[in-house]
């Protein structure tokens, strides 16, 4: 979600010395379930927090630390949403700089929507993010107006979804095809890749 346009105004975030620092899971899902009260945007942190894994993991034979820094930045990218829609996505990193985390999780996180924050997408895990955000809102969108849900879902079916502009119409177009050319990964091979990991989270 970045439909609110908060220019971050700056360009570097976290600081260089904390590299190699995330928090455990625990309290991830803390911060996660104080700050969020939405189920539907926990849910889609969730998804997307998978998606990031699973790349990191599949396609980039990612370290398990690393695999969890991604999963990190998937997780709270939208943490402050819900009670600072206005502060987007300012306040998750001013709260993820106080507790001294890895700058890359913050970058990402500052660059998932360059339209709307002025912080361009640069490393894999930011183009990642990027990349995963809308299109998994948009999957999982299209399986809940499917009677099998995820199952037999094919790619064709999402990009007629996507061509058709009443459906999710609040999702960006623009937003999926640009992230799709930053990232270099054909849409139809990133929407595959949701399809077949997003499946395993519902
Ligand atoms: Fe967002
Ligand atoms: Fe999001």
């Amino acid at each position: 979600m970045s439909s609110h346009a908060l220019h971050l105004l700056r360009t570097t975030f976290g600081d260089p010395a904390n590299s190699g620092n995330a928090m455990s899971l625990q309290e991830a899902q803390e911060l996660l379930n104080s700050w969020v009260k939405n189920e539907r945007l926990k849910l889609h942190m969730q998804q997307v927090a998978h998606l990031m894994k699973a790349w990191a993991r599949e396609r980039l034979g990612l370290s398990e630390e690393e695999q969890h820094r991604w999963y990190l930045a998937g997780l709270l990218h939208d943490a402050d949403w819900d009670q600072w829609p206005e502060q987007h996505c300012r306040r998750i990193i001013e709260e993820l700089e106080a507790r001294r985390q890895d700058p890359a999780i913050i970058q990402a996180i500052a660059s998932h929507g360059p339209a709307y924050f002025g912080v361009e997408p640069r490393s894999a895990m930011d183009k990642m993010l990027y990349a995963f955000d809308e299109l998994s809102g948009f999957t999982h969108a299209y399986s809940l107006m499917r009677p099998e849900g995820y199952s037999g879902m094919e790619v064709k079916g999402v990009k007629k979804r996507l061509k058709d502009k009443t459906f999710a119409a609040q999702v960006s177009r623009e937003d999926i095809a640009d992230a799709s050319q930053r990232a270099a990964i054909p849409l139809e091979e990133l929407i595959q890749f949701v399809i077949t990991h997003q499946a395993d989270t519902v």
